[in-house]
């Protein structure tokens, strides 16, 4: 998780990004990999209820204390591992978002599937990644910011990785300055 000050400047607008991404008031969401919360607080104050999954417990107390300091309530914090997804909530969801976290991921199609087994028949998977830019090249703040650049996924990798999980695409949005968004659908039944 990075430090406070550059991924601020970074995004200073996550609300805008999660309205490109497809979230819509009265979601159930999860926030899959929530780190500190920047982007948590921002969809519980869109949607009906969001629960924030991160593997590190230390992240999570700082996302809880982000909520109740902006007296956000509607929010469950769970620690757990990605892949086993569906034990760590109690029901289907509307959205699944995972920002800043894909690429780190070692199976991506079996976190895509993970996913899609909690959601919703119509539900959402949207991912929010960094480009495939040298690390270099994407400065913040004056310095070289985010993965390495061998970590890094093209859009159509992303894709890939998601179909090969069972996902369909539904688009790829821009997310400037150095993101995109690739959002799936569930299918099947
Ligand atoms: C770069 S941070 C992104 C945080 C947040 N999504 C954001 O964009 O502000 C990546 C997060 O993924 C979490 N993470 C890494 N592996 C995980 C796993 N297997 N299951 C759940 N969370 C994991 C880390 O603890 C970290 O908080």
């Amino acid at each position: 998780m990075p430090t406070a000050g550059w991924w601020e400047a970074l995004w200073p607008d996550p609300a805008g990004v999660l309205a490109a991404v497809g979230l819509k008031p009265d979601m159930e969401v999860i926030d899959l990999c929530s780190g500190d919360g920047w982007f948590t607080l921002q969809i519980a104050r869109v949607a009906r209820h969001v629960t924030a999954i991160d593997i590190d417990p230390h992240f999570l107390e700082v996302a809880r204390h982000r909520l109740s300091e902006n007296s956000v309530t509607n929010c469950d914090f769970v620690t757990g591992d990605a892949y086993e997804l569906s034990k760590l909530v109690p029901g289907p969801v509307d959205f699944v978002y995972m920002a800043n976290a894909f690429h780190g991921v070692p199976d991506k199609p079996r976190l895509a599937r993970a996913v899609g087994a909690t959601l919703k028949p119509d539900g959402i998977f949207a991912i929010v990644n960094w480009h495939q830019r040298p690390r270099e090249e994407t400065t913040v703040l004056g310095e070289p910011r985010g993965p390495k650049t061998e970590l890094r996924l093209s859009p159509e990798q992303t894709i890939a990785a998601g179909e090969a999980g069972g996902l369909k695409l539904i688009r790829v949005v821009d997310v400037p300055p150095y993101h995109y968004g690739a959002v799936f659908a569930r299918t099947g039944p």
